[in-house]
């Protein structure tokens, strides 16, 4: 008994100890130095324009949607998703407070990212890909809410450049752009993902 508590002690230790460095990383990594400079690369590289849909995936306490919602303007639309009841019940607030029409927030699951099918233009996912559970399923439901040609925006630590790209690749997307040094952030990378025009049902072109 006393073996199996200092087992599952050392388990739960190592446990934290490995999910501790990309937390804080993440974390560190998600308050923008510059956020209207950052924001304005965001939206060029993912040529936002006024009617578009856009997503933020993992989109936290929301400031990129909200500020994605002036860009698209009443005519576009953004959703916000997440897995995190508070963060969803926080956004949900600011939407009701501020009046943004054009915003959903969308409860998503590790699964699915609950994102209409072909409804987005563009994504992005700033510091979340790392934190998927199931990336796999996370690409096939990205490729579900793509428009053919739309373009997907993963900012990231974690995992390796080529590794994103070789999986994105699979799941039907080129890569476009990369950028290492996101934001003057060593370390942080950007890739630019485009949905190919035809793919089959399993996204390969
Ligand atoms: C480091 S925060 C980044 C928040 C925001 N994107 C930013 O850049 O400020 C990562 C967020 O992704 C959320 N998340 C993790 N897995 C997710 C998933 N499969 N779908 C949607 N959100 C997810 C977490 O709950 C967390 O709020």
């Amino acid at each position: 008994m006393k073996q199996f508590g200092i087992a599952s002690s050392a388990s739960l230790l190592v446990v934290l100890l490995s999910a501790w460095p990309s937390r804080t990383i993440a974390d560190r990594a998600s308050q923008a130095r510059d956020p209207e400079a950052e924001f304005e690369q965001i939206v060029q590289l993912l040529a936002v324009s006024e009617g578009q849909v856009v997503a933020d995936v993992g989109a936290g306490g929301g400031s990129w949607a909200f500020r994605l919602a002036g860009r698209v303007g009443a005519r576009g639309r953004v959703y916000a998703t997440e897995v995190k009841g508070p963060q969803v019940r926080g956004m949900r607030q600011v939407v009701r407070a501020r009046g943004l029409e054009n915003v959903e927030v969308i409860f998503g699951s590790q699964q699915d990212m609950g994102l209409p099918a072909n409804c987005c233009d563009g994504l992005l996912l700033r510091l979340v890909y790392h934190a998927f559970d199931k990336p796999a399923l996370m690409r096939d439901s990205m490729r579900r809410a793509m428009q053919p040609g739309g373009l997907v925006l993963v900012v990231d630590f974690r995992p390796s450049p080529d590794q994103l790209t070789r999986d994105m690749n699979d799941a039907g997307f080129e890569r476009v752009r990369f950028i290492e040094g996101w934001q003057g952030r060593q370390g942080i990378f950007a890739a630019l993902f485009r949905k190919g025009a035809s793919l089959s049902r399993e996204g390969r072109l």
